[in-house]
């Protein structure tokens, strides 16, 4: 099957992150290379791209769409981007001019069905993006505790009816283990009053958004990572953001914003005594959002937020 992923936003990710010949680009979000590919031609001859994801499917098929590249313009790499400071140390580099993340699923995990990623296909309860890992999404629908499950739902997926659907899986599992997609639709839509589940998209939508959130530590590595990419950058290198959930554009706008103070001091003292200094300068005062022709063309670039910095 072919992968397919339409890079969002690309043309603003290519004017924030200002690469140019010869610059050194990570991509923390390799997915199907097409942010990565864009990148290269605007680097190459002389620049450098190294690619990162934990997804192995991923990784294939960023080797094909930038076949036509020489190897000596880029390195691709299976890993986890909360350990950047291990791949950079065994890629060998340092100063960079651009660190690029795109963050969450790419469209080719959603709609391939064995993934498990999708209420809209019938397939095992997966929805791991590095299949080597061991929690599984059938793991937390089934092992979780009531409060563990609720607290997932109700963070991750901002659904009202957290506390119900988590109840209706414990009451559910205690049958027989619940192992497909369709099979948590099912307890979904039982867990929902039918006039809310009338309103809105599909039921399972935040449910499986939590789920996969949870199953691969999305949220939780995010502070540390975006800490470590700016490590690395050089002065006047640039940060590029793009969210799709208030969680992690809230993770965004934190460190963007902690790494832009200067003085931190309490107000009123009458000298400095922090001796904090800005390490960033904020690019995009606003959050940059797609157009509505992005949108129509793309609607999966619908709620993508846009963050960039520059390297004091
Ligand atoms: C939205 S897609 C990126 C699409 C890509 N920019 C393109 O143009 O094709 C996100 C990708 O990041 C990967 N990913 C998500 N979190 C990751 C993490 N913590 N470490 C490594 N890869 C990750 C996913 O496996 C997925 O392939």
């Amino acid at each position: 099957m072919e992968y397919f992923h339409k890079p969002v936003l690309l043309a603003e990710v290519l004017k924030q992150l200002r690469c140019t010949n010869g610059s050194i680009v990570i991509d923390c979000t390799l997915g199907g290379a097409g942010h990565a590919e864009a990148i290269l031609d605007l680097i190459t001859p002389e620049g450098f791209l190294l690619g990162i994801d934990q997804d192995i499917a991923a990784l294939d098929a960023a080797r094909v769409r930038l076949a036509r590249f020489s190897q000596q313009n880029f390195s691709l790499v299976r890993g986890n981007f909360s350990e950047l400071d291990r791949i950079l140390a065994e890629v060998g580099l340092y100063a960079i001019d651009g660190v690029l993340f795109d963050l969450g699923v790419s469209s080719v995990q959603f709609d391939r069905a064995e993934r498990g990623f999708s209420y809209r296909f019938d397939a095992p309860l997966d929805m791991r993006m590095d299949q080597r890992q061991a929690l599984t999404a059938f793991d937390v629908v089934n092992a979780y505790s009531r409060g563990d499950l609720t607290c997932v739902i109700k963070e991750y997926g901002e659904e009202r009816w957290a506390n119900r659907i988590a109840a209706f899986i414990i009451k559910a599992r205690q049958n027989r283990p619940i192992a497909t997609t369709f099979e948590l639709v099912d307890v979904i839509k039982d867990a929902i009053p039918a006039p809310a589940r009338r309103r809105g998209g599909h039921p399972a939508k935040q449910m499986f958004q939590a789920l996969r959130i949870e199953v691969n530590g999305e949220i939780k590595i995010l502070e540390r990572s975006f800490r470590d990419a700016i490590k690395w950058l050089r002065p006047g290198g640039r940060l590029v953001i793009l969210s799709y959930h208030s969680l992690e554009d809230r993770v965004a706008k934190n460190v963007i914003n902690d790494l832009s103070k200067g003085c931190i001091c309490p107000p009123g003292l009458p000298v400095c005594t922090c001796g904090h200094m800005p390490q960033l300068s904020v690019v995009t005062r606003k959050v940059v959002r797609p157009t509505p022709g992005e949108i129509a063309e793309n609607p999966r670039a619908e709620s993508a937020r846009l963050r960039a910095a520059e390297k004091l």
